[in-house]
């Protein structure tokens, strides 16, 4: 595992960026596995300056998203689909028909929709880069702590510090849904490389666990310590508690 820690946020960013855009530069048609939530924002943006820039095209990429809300349809503000558009495609030259969510819209049918995620991503030979954000309890994607550290793309229940934690993200009146799709920590771990990113000393503690904790599933990101190619950037902040 490969750590490095930046000064500021925005240099955690730009890294990222470029490390994205380096792999499209050697691999145009790269499948690459993306996350929502706050921390990527930054990256997206840098990302998109590349492409204004002429750096970086999109044309030819796949991508897929770790997880969605099980019934928000893709005009729901809170869906992550909307999100990925607002945040990062529709400023790109990405096809949206080479991007992908674990869509499932009745909670009845969640088994089909994740066999059929993990379908398409074997089709496409794998993920090349998974981008990965890590929530405060150590969760990525939606597996949150206990989950099977062999998990595949499921139904999962949210845990209710994470539902704390993101009823930030609606207003009143939103309803926040309480299901997700995710990738599971054994989808994740099949992608070649993972580009964990935190920032913030909000995230402090689970960068520890993840890092120099004890491999648990009680700190579901520890896992990556057992992945042969995974790189970590960090601000000063979310590296404080690193020894
Ligand atoms: C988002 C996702 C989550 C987030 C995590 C951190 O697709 O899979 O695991 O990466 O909850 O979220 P932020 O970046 O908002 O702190």
């Amino acid at each position: 595992m490969e750590v490095i820690i930046f000064e500021n946020e925005s240099l955690v960013a730009k890294r990222a960026a470029s490390m994205l855009a380096d792999l499209l530069s050697i691999k145009p048609s790269a499948v690459l596995g993306l996350a929502t939530g706050s921390t990527p924002i930054k990256t997206y943006q840098e990302l998109i300056k590349k492409f204004n820039n002429g750096e970086v095209s999109f044309k030819d990429v796949s991508t897929f998203n770790l997880d969605e809300y099980v019934g928000l349809k893709s005009d729901n503000k809170q869906s992550y689909q909307y999100f990925m558009r607002e945040q990062l495609f529709d400023f790109i030259d990405i096809q949206l028909d080479n991007t992908h969510f674990p869509i499932c819209l009745n909670a009845k049918e969640n088994q089909q929709v994740a066999e059929n995620y993990e379908a398409i991503i074997n089709a496409k030979m794998g993920i090349d880069l998974q981008l990965l954000g890590i929530g405060h309890n150590g969760h990525i994607g939606f597996n949150e702590p206990s989950s099977s550290l062999a998990s595949r793309t499921r139904l999962k229940t949210l845990t209710r510090s994470t539902i704390e934690v993101n009823s930030r993200l609606f207003e009143a009146g939103e309803t926040q849904p309480t299901m997700a799709m995710t990738m599971g920590i054994g989808t994740i771990m099949d992608a070649n490389h993972i580009l964990l990113i935190a920032t913030g000393e909000g995230k402090a503690e689970a960068v520890r666990n993840a890092i120099e904790g004890a491999i648990s599933a009680s700190c579901p990101a520890s896992i990556l310590q057992m992945h042969p190619h995974v790189t970590v950037l960090l601000d000063k902040n979310s590296a404080s508690l690193l020894q």
